[in-house]
C-alpha cells in the first residue's frame, strides 16, 4: 500500500461521508495561503474529533496546539449552545490566522484562544479553577506531550476523554534509541500513561492523506484503572 492509495481513500471517504463544507474549506485555504505548515488534521480526522466530542456530549473542550484553527473548528461545531473550546497556541502568527478563521466561521464567541506557551496557559487554567473539561485534544510540540497530559489530568474529571495526535510518527515510536525529540517525547508520554492509574488508554495507528501516524485515546477513570482494561 502506498501514500497515493491512502490519499485516494481519504478523498473517497471525504466525498462520500463528509458533506461539502465551505467554511472548513475556506479555513484550510487560509492556512495554506498564510504559509502555515500543512500539519492540520485531515478532514476525516477532523470529523472523528467532531464525532467523539458529540458522543461525549462535550460542553467544555480544551485543545493544545491551535495552528490555523482547523481542528478547533471541527471541535467547536460539536458544541451545544453555551459550550466553549479553549485552544492554546504559542505562535502569534498561527493564532492570527486561527482568529480570522473563527471570525469567518461566525463562532468566535464559542472559542477562547490563548496565546503563549501551552504549559503556562495550562497552569493558568489550573489556577482559574474552572469547571473540568469534557474532552481534551493534545496536538502541540511533541516533546512536551507528557507535560501537557499531566496538566490536562488536573483539568479533567472522571469521564473526561483525552485524545493525543501523532503518537506513531511513521512507526518511529517503537525505536527506543531514536534521536528525534518528538519520538522521545511521545515515548515519555506513553511511559507516563502506562503508570498513571487514573486513566485507561489505547492508541490506534492511522494511514491517510497525511501519511502513517496515530491517535492515543484516553479515558479518565474515577478509580484507579484495573489491569487489562
Ligand atoms: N491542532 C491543529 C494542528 C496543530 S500543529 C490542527 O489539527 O488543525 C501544532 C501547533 O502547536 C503549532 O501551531 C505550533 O505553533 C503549536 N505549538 C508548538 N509549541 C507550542 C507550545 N509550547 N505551546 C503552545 N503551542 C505550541
Ligand atoms: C507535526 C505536528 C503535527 O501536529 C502533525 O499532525 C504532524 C506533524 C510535526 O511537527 O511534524
Ligand atoms: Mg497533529
Amino acid at each position: 500500500m502506498s501514500q497515493e492509495t491512502w490519499k485516494a481513500v481519504d478523498d473517497y471517504i471525504a466525498a462520500k461521508l463528509l458533506s461539502a463544507d465551505p467554511v472548513l474549506e475556506a479555513a484550510m485555504r487560509a492556512c495554506d495561503e498564510a504559509g502555515l505548515p500543512a500539519i492540520s488534521v485531515t478532514p476525516a480526522q477532523g470529523k472523528l474529533l467532531h464525532l467523539l466530542a458529540r458522543m461525549q456530549q462535550a460542553r467544555r473542550i480544551l485543545e493544545v496546539g491551535t495552528l490555523g484553527g482547523y481542528s478547533t473548528l471541527w471541535l467547536a461545531r460539536a458544541l451545544p449552545a453555551g459550550g466553549r473550546v479553549v485552544t492554546l497556541e504559542l505562535e502569534p502568527k498561527h493564532a492570527g490566522v486561527a482568529a480570522a478563521n473563527f471570525a469567518r466561521a461566525g463562532i468566535s464567541d464559542r472559542i477562547d484562544l490563548r496565546i503563549g506557551p501551552a504549559a503556562d496557559s495550562l497552569a493558568r487554567l489550573v489556577d482559574e479553577k474552572g469547571e473540568p473539561f469534557d474532552l481534551v485534544f493534545i496536538d502541540a510540540d511533541k516533546p512536551s506531550t507528557a507535560d501537557y497530559f499531566r496538566l490536562a489530568l488536573k483539568l479533567s474529571r472522571p469521564g473526561t476523554v483525552i485524545i493525543v495526535d501523532n503518537v506513531v510518527r511513521n512507526g518511529a515510536v517503537v525505536d527506543a534509541g531514536s534521536t528525534d525529540a518528538s519520538v522521545q517525547g511521545i515515548r515519555r508520554f506513553n511511559d507516563a500513561v502506562s503508570v498513571e492509574p487514573r486513566v485507561t488508554a489505547t492508541a490506534i495507528q492511522t494511514v491517510g492523506a497525511k501519511g502513517y501516524d496515530g491517535f492515543a485515546l484516553l479515558l479518565v477513570t474515577e478509580a484507579p484503572a484495573k489491569a487489562g482494561i
